[in-house]
């Protein structure tokens, strides 16, 4: 089991280099189903959940070459796998975008139903729905999904609740669709604009990505290969953003898109921070004990369920009474009880949790329940005085490239161990 142990009482001072989107590539690799062909994919987020989504295309029968850690290949010429390891596929969220590819390439598949990050419930009704309305059998049951299709046929589609997950996978499903589908009310989160940039790259023909109306005109095949550079992650660029703040630290925050950032910034200007934007890069700083604030998550472009954690860090020590709303995932307090145990003043009862600033945590031993709230317990860790050791930290591995290193190089003091 490893851990980290982190010297506390640091504030963060340099440069980091963002990491391309774990939430795209997740999306992009499957994506990759719909062509017979070799694709080149850049700035590939080094992370666990990458690997294991390499993993399960290649027990598909993907080839898959790595050119660099952040680059590589990857061959579906030779794809002939109908069912995805049950026990690879349930362990993480985004296996349920192997439905609406292989749906598109192949019309079969069978996957375990989707694991990852306990935030609470996390149903799919909404992918189902869609892959129905355009023509698919969905079983679900014993652990699994089954899809199978004839034929997929361009249709209207009304999404019930706001999903980043069946925007993509029903976009990916109607790519190679008879006729036109239509998705109402579809999530407009960077990643979303991302995939879809990606699937037009090989010859898809999406519009509106981005809007919350998405028109995928259906086209035949797609083209045999090319190249696609995965966009920044928004949610590691907002991550640093907090850490410079938590910190009372200054840091200048590069490869990322400032307009993704906007709804962070807002905020870091509203607590008393001072953020100054460079198009593809930004620098957050501040001097003084940030102030309260009141969030509520919201779909993009409102403040982002993934940076609720991380901000609730810097409102435990802020100065005077905030409150969080979080609208997306039940339980997604968790990380509350451990900021409790290095210090922090927090009540949290159902969605809402009321953060009174204190000036100073302490360091502890603490556990991180999911990836988000592993990189906040780390950025308390590093603000708290005093040693603090996080467990868990698989959770973290899953969406951070190199987190420690990147925090060290900012001046951190955090050591992995490997404990038997
Ligand atoms: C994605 C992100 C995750 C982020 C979340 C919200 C990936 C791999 N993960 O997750 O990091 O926290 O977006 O920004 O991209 N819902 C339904 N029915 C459905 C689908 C969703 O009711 O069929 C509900 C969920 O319970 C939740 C809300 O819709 O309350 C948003 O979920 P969704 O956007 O689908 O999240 P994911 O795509 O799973």
């Amino acid at each position: 089991m490893e851990k980290l142990v982190i010297n506390g009482g640091t504030r963060l001072k340099g440069e980091v280099t963002i990491s391309g989107a774990k939430n795209a590539a997740v999306a992009i690799l499957p994506a990759t189903l719909l062509l017979n062909g070799v694709y080149t994919i850049s700035n590939v987020p080094n992370i666990s959940d990458v690997k294991i989504t390499c993993d399960i295309l290649q027990d598909l029968g993907a080839k898959i070459n790595w050119i660099t850690p952040n680059e590589l290949t990857i061959d579906t010429r030779d794809i002939d796998g109908k069912e995805a390891p049950l026990d690879k596929t349930s362990k993480f969220r985004a296996s349920y975008y192997l439905i609406g590819s292989m749906l598109g390439r192949s019309g079969q598949i069978e996957v375990g139903l989707p694991g990852g990050c306990n935030l609470g419930a996390r149903p799919i009704d909404q992918h189902i729905k869609g892959f129905e309305l355009l023509g698919a059998k969905v079983d679900v049951g014993q652990g699994k999904i089954s899809a199978k299709a004839k034929k997929l046929v361009g249709t209207s589609i009304y999404l019930d609740v706001v999903s980043v997950g069946a925007t993509i996978n029903i976009m990916l499903a109607s790519v190679l669709a008879e006729g036109t589908t239509t998705i109402d009310n579809a999530a407009k989160e960077p990643h979303i604009v991302d995939v879809a940039n990606f699937l037009n790259t090989m010859g898809a023909d999406i519009r509106g990505a981005g809007t919350d109306v998405i028109k995928i005109n259906g086209v035949k095949e797609l083209k045999h290969e090319g190249s696609y550079s995965v966009v920044p992650d928004q949610i590691e660029a907002g991550t640093f953003m907090l850490a410079a703040i938590a910190t009372k630290g200054d840091i200048l925050i590069k490869n990322c898109i400032s307009e993704h950032l906007d709804c962070i910034t807002a905020k870091i200007l509203e607590i008393g921070g001072d953020v100054e934007d460079f198009g593809d890069s930004i620098r957050v700083s501040i001097n003084k004990r940030p102030t309260k604030a009141n969030i509520k998550t919201l779909p993009y472009p409102g403040f982002p369920t993934d940076m609720q954690p991380q901000m609730g860090v810097v409102l435990s020590i802020a100065d005077g009474v905030s409150v969080i709303n979080e609208s997306i995932w039940e339980s997604r307090f968790q990380y509350t009880n451990e900021l409790i145990n290095m210090g922090a003043h927090i009540t949290a009862q159902g969605k809402t949790a009321v953060f009174e600033g204190v000036k100073e945590l302490y360091g502890a031993p603490v556990y991180a329940s999911d990836l988000r709230a592993g990189a906040a317990l780390l950025i308390a860790g590093i603000l708290a005085k005093g040693t603090t050791e996080l467990y868990n930290i698989d959770h973290i591995d899953r969406g951070y490239e190199k987190i420690e290193e990147k925090f060290r190089s900012l001046g951190a003091n955090i050591t992995r161990v490997t404990e038997e």
